[in-house]
C-alpha cells in the first residue's frame, strides 16, 4: 500500500518562560512514512513528542522546520482534512452539549445532510459503546472514559480514510480498553489506516503492525513490530518453567541455554518451539514436572525500555 503519511525532517521548537526567550525542543528531527491500511502505534514515554508530532500533522501548531504529506497532499491542505479524522488526548467538548447535538454539529461542519448526519451519529455512538441512555445527557456529566468514547465518535463522523488517536485508550477501564480496541480492529478491517499514539503496550503488542518510538523528539526505532521484536528478543522464544529439578542437571545438557533457578523450580529459554520436545523429554529423565510454556512475552517491554530510557 502507498504512503498515507510522510514526514520529513521535522522540528518543533516551544518558546517558553519571560519573553518566551527559552526553547523547548519537543520534535526533533522525525522523518518517517506510514503505508495504508494498517494500525501504526506512535510510541514513547511522557513528553517524547507523540502529541506535538500529532498537532503538528493536524495543523493545529507549526513545524518550526521540516514538513510532512498527508493522503499525498501538504499538511496544510484543506481539502486533505475533510478525508481524515482526529481524536485529541484527553477530548475537551463544549460541556452543554450532549453526545448527539456534538456529533451533528461536527457532521454540520462536513456537510453531511440532516438525514444522514442522524444515522451516523447513532451507528458511532453505539459502535464506541456508549449508551443510548447518555446520547442526551450534557458531556459535563461525563466521565473521562465516556468523553474518550464520545471522541472517538466525533473523530469517525466524516466516514475518513485515516484516523489520528492520541492516546485513545486512556481514562478507560479493561472492559473499555477491549472494547475500543476492538473498534479499532474493525477500522483497519474496513481498510481504514489508524495512526494511534499510546504507552499502554499491552495494545501495542494487540493491535499494531508497524510502530516508531520517540525519545525526547527523536525517532529511537521504528519499523515492523514483528521485525523490531525478534530482532531484539534474538533467538529466545519460549520460557520453559520446570519443577522438581535442579538447574545444574538441565545446563549439562543445554550448555547454551538461558537457565535460572527460580524459587522451588528452573526456568529455562529456548529458541525456538522445536527444542520444546528436547527439554521436557531431558527433565523427565530426571524427575522434573512441567509447570509452564510460555512465549516471552516481556520482549515489546525490554524494547520500549531499551529505546526510551525508561
Ligand atoms: N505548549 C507547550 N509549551 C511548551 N512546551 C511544551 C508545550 N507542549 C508540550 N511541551 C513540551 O514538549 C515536549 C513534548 O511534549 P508532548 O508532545 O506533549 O509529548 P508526549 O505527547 O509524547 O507526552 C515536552 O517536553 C513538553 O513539556
Ligand atoms: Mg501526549
Amino acid at each position: 500500500m502507498e504512503n498515507v503519511v510522510q514526514i520529513t525532517d521535522l522540528v518543533k521548537d516551544y518558546e517558553t518562560g519571560f519573553f518566551k526567550k527559552k526553547k523547548v525542543r519537543a520534535v526533533d528531527g522525525i522523518s518517517l512514512t506510514v503505508s495504508g491500511g494498517q494500525i501504526f502505534g506512535f510510541l514513547g514515554g511522557n513528553g517524547a513528542g507523540k502529541t506535538t508530532t500529532i498537532k503538528i500533522l493536524m495543523s493545529l501548531l507549526y513545524p518550526t522546520s521540516g514538513n510532512a504529506q498527508i493522503l499525498g497532499s501538504d499538511i496544510s491542505d484543506f481539502e486533505m482534512h475533510r478525508r481524515i479524522g482526529y481524536c485529541p488526548e484527553n477530548p475537551y467538548f463544549y460541556d452543554y452539549l450532549t453526545p448527539k447535538e456534538l456529533l451533528s454539529y461536527f457532521a454540520e461542519i462536513f456537510g453531511i445532510s440532516p438525514a444522514e448526519s442522524k444515522k451516523r451519529t447513532e451507528e458511532l455512538l453505539t459502535q464506541v459503546g456508549l449508551e443510548e441512555k447518555d446520547w442526551n445527557k450534557q458531556l459535563r456529566k461525563f466521565s473521562k472514559g465516556m468523553l474518550q468514547r464520545v471522541g472517538l465518535a466525533q473523530s469517525l463522523i466524516n466516514d475518513p480514510e485515516l484516523v489520528f488517536l492520541d492516546e485513545p485508550m486512556s481514562g478507560l477501564d479493561p472492559i473499555g480498553r477491549r472494547e475500543v480496541r476492538e473498534l479499532i480492529a474493525s477500522l483497519r478491517d474496513q481498510g481504514k489506516t489508524v495512526f494511534m499514539s499510546t504507552h499502554i503496550l499491552s495494545d501495542v503488542e494487540a493491535l499494531c503492525d508497524e510502530v516508531a518510538i520517540l525519545r525526547k523528539g527523536k525517532l529511537a526505532a521504528n519499523g515492523r513490530l514483528d521485525d523490531l521484536l525478534t530482532t531484539h528478543a534474538g533467538d529466545q522464544a519460549f520460557e520453559i518453567t520446570l519443577r522438581g529439578i535442579a538447574a545444574e542437571k538441565l545446563s549439562e545438557a543445554f550448555a547454551d541455554a538461558d537457565i535460572v533457578s527460580r524459587g522451588h523450580g528452573v526456568t529455562l529459554r529456548v529458541s525456538d518451539e522445536s527444542k520444546i520436545d528436547t527439554v521436557l523429554a531431558e527433565a523427565r529423565k530426571h524427575g522434573g514436572k512441567l509447570t509452564s510454556v510460555q512465549p516471552t512475552k516481556q520482549s515489546l517491554e525490554e524494547l520500549f525500555v531499551s529505546k526510551t530510557g525508561e
